[in-house]
């Protein structure tokens, strides 16, 4: 079985860091979202992966490499224009042959893996397997109706009016019987593609198509909160590790990855929190969920339930909470404000 992986998209919600970086390499929990995506399919057994890309291929390139340094084989294919899901699957023919295959959205975060679910795909084997989740609000999903046997009868694209509270999740399994459908589908109102209407046509062909309830963490980051409710989830799994050094006057409560080349001075760190490579911590507070990336410096500051990318620094700030800062970036306070942020930025300070 082969593995495709969509990273193609604007990412347009989360502006203005999708302006230079590629949504799906927002780092949650010290990673990039992407990297999760890949920890995923390499636990579900899959080596052979197919990744699309679309305007800022480089930056992915850079980061997974051809994939030797995860024991896996990427294909990278180019989407010139974000035209659908399904036009992801058009034209990664050539690399997916007559394999079945794995289809994973780089966005999406499923805490909790989905070996068993491939597992019962290969064991059962039919024509597609969707993964779906209960939502309280479905419509902004593709929303499936099922039947007491998990089969599907019907699906909608984001319907105004849901006909059942089960979202698909952007975790695919796939037969080739997916490539006559996505021949024959025109695109949606949103001009895409789609890839619920590929399935919904093979439904109506008569295919066996399956259904999987994934009950663990699931989000489709791609606004800050989602990215922020990831990083807490998946800090919630870390186990500590204690590279870097820490001086006798700070205090590591809670699980705490400290990354190699990392330093912690006159500090406190309460876990769960990761600390990535050559950062500084000085005179300090982590709360909680705070993910600080590489090359990074905090000093006198109070951060909780942050993530902080890489090369960045941030001084003197009396309580930071609930902040995603880019990369290089510098946050400090001062006596006044003084602001120089980038378009589509958001600011919030405290009065
Ligand atoms: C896509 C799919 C949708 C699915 C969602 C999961 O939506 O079209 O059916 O529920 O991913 O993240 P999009 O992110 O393109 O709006």
């Amino acid at each position: 079985m082969k593995a495709l992986v969509l990273s193609g998209g604007m990412g347009t919600r989360l502006r203005p860091f999708t302006y230079s970086t590629p949504k799906q390499l927002i780092p949650v929990a010290g990673k990039a979202v992407l990297e999760h995506v890949i920890d995923n399919i390499l636990a579900a057994g899959i080596t052979d992966i197919g990744v699309i890309v679309g305007d800022r291929s480089e930056k992915i390139r850079e980061v997974m490499g051809d994939g030797s340094r995860f024991g896996a084989r990427i294909t990278y294919i180019h989407q010139a224009q974000p035209l659908g899901l399904a036009h992801c699957v058009l034209i990664a023919r050539e690399f997916l042959g007559a394999d079945d295959f794995l289809m994973h959205l780089g966005d999406n975060v499923l805490s909790e893996g989905i070996t068993e679910i491939a597992r019962a795909f290969t064991a059962q084997r039919p024509d597609a397997q969707i993964v779906v989740q209960k939502v309280a609000d479905p419509r902004a999903f593709g929303v499936a109706e099922i039947d007491e046997s998990a089969t599907v009868t019907r699906l909608a694209e984001k319907p105004a009016v849901p006909r059942s509270d089960l979202a698909l999740t952007g975790v695919y399994f796939f037969t080739p019987a997916i490539h006559r459908a996505v021949d024959r589908i025109r695109p949606s109102a949103r001009g895409e593609l789609e890839i619920t209407d590929a399935i919904q046509w093979l439904v109506e062909d008569g295919a066996c198509v399956k259904a999987s309830e994934y009950s663990g963490f699931w989000a489709d980051t791609g606004n800050v909160d989602a990215v922020l409710e990831s990083n807490r989830r998946l800090l919630d799994e870390v186990r500590p590790q204690r590279h870097g050094e820490v001086d006798d006057a700070s205090v590591l409560t809670g699980p705490v990855v400290l990354s190699p080349g990392a330093r912690v001075v006159r500090s406190c760190i309460e876990g769960p929190a990761y600390i990535g490579p050559g950062s500084v911590v000085e005179d300090s507070h982590l709360g909680r969920y705070t993910a600080i990336g590489a090359g990074c410096a905090v000093r006198r500051t109070l951060i909780e339930d942050s993530i902080v990318q890489d090369g960045s620094s941030l001084s003197d700030l009396r309580r930071l909470s609930g902040s995603l800062i880019g990369r290089t970036a510098s946050v400090a306070a001062t006596r006044r404000h003084r602001l120089i942020v980038g378009d589509d930025s958001r600011v919030e300070v405290a009065s």
